[in-house]
C-alpha cells in the first residue's frame, strides 16, 4: 500500500540526520564534472547571479561561486546551509544561503540562472513540484535560463528498486530509505520521488499549466544521466588560481519569513 507524500518538506528530518555523511554518498562525487558541464552550458558573465534550489550542502553553489558567479543558494534544511556556509568560508568564497521553502520563494525576475540538481526541491515535493517550477521560473529575469534535474519514470518502471511503491498515476515514488548519519548509525526514513517521462512536454504542459511565466521559458532535454560507479575526472587545481575571491564576510545566511 503506497504511503502518500505528506506534502511537507520531509527532508529536513531526513537531511538532519544525514548531515555531513550526505557527501558520502556516491551521486555526489560527480560535482565538480557537473559545474564544469553547467559552465559550458549556460555560458554566464562574470557575476552573473545564479539561484541554487535546493542547494544542500552548497556542492553545486560554492563550485559556481568560486567560479565568479554571484550564487544564492535557498534549501529547508538548516543542517545543510550550515555545511554550505562553512564550505564557502573554507575556500573564501561569497556567496548568499537562505532557509526557505522552494514553494515559497519570494524571487522575481532576478536570476540569470536557476538550477535545481539532483532533486532539489523540485522532485521531492509530490504533487507541489508544479509551485516549486512556478517558483524557479518567476525567480529567472527575462532571458534567463532554468536547469533542473528530473528522475525517469520509465527507468524507474524498468528497474524498481526493492521494496519501493511506485504510484504511476501521482509519478510518485516511495521508499523507506536507508540512511546513515555522521557517526555511522543506521536508520529507515520515508522519502518520496516525484518521477517524469523524459518527454519534455510533460514538464511545460506541468510548467504552463500553472503559470504564463513559465510560458516563455523553453524546456529542453540537454542531456540524459545515468550513476556513475565512480567518479570520473578530478579536481583541477589549476582553476583556483582563477579563482574569484570575495571576503568571508561576503557570506550570508539567512531565513526568508514565509
Ligand atoms: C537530494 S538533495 C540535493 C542537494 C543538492 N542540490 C545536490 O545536488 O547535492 C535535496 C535538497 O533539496 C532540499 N529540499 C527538499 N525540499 C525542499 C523544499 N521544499 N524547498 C527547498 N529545498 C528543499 C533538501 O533539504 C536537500 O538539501
Amino acid at each position: 500500500m503506497t504511503k502518500h507524500h505528506p506534502g511537507s518538506a520531509y527532508f529536513v528530518e531526513l537531511a538532519e540526520r544525514l548531515g555531513r555523511s550526505y557527501l558520502r554518498y556516491s551521486f555526489t562525487k560527480g560535482s565538480d564534472q557537473e559545474v564544469g558541464f553547467l559552465l559550458e552550458l549556460l555560458r554566464l558573465p562574470a557575476q552573473a547571479r545564479v539561484l541554487d534550489v535546493g542547494c544542500g550542502p552548497g556542492r553545486h553553489s560554492v563550485r559556481m561561486a568560486q567560479a565568479g558567479l554571484a550564487v544564492t543558494g535557498v534549501d529547508v534544511s538548516p543542517r545543510f546551509l550550515e555545511l554550505a556556509a562553512e564550505t564557502a568560508r573554507s575556500v573564501g568564497v561569497g556567496a548568499s544561503f537562505f532557509e526557505v521553502d522552494a514553494r515559497r520563494m519570494p524571487f522575481e525576475d532576478e536570476f540569470d540562472a536557476v538550477i535545481s540538481l539532483c532533486q532539489g526541491g523540485f522532485g521531492l515535493m509530490g504533487g507541489d513540484d508544479s509551485i516549486v517550477l512556478k517558483r524557479m521560473c518567476d525567480a529567472l529575469r527575462p532571458g534567463g535560463r532554468l536547469v533542473m534535474t528530473a528522475f525517469s519514470a520509465l527507468f524507474e518502471a524498468r528497474h524498481p528498486r526493492p521494496g519501493a511503491d511506485f504510484d504511476a498515476d501521482a509519478g510518485v515514488v516511495h521508499e523507506r530509505a536507508q540512511i546513515r548519519d555522521e557517526e555511522g548509525a543506521e536508520e529507515r526514513m520515508d522519502m518520496w520521488t516525484s518521477v517524469y517521462t523524459p518527454r519534455v512536454s510533460e514538464l511545460r504542459w506541468r510548467a504552463a499549466s500553472r503559470s504564463t511565466a513559465c510560458r516563455a521559458v523553453p524546456l529542453k532535454t540537454v542531456g540524459l544521466l545515468g550513476p556513475r560507479t565512480r567518479p570520473r575526472g578530478r579536481w583541477n587545481p589549476g582553476r583556483r588560481l582563477c579563482q574569484r575571491r570575495a571576503p568571508t564576510s561576503a557570506i550570508r545566511w539567512g531565513s526568508i519569513p514565509s
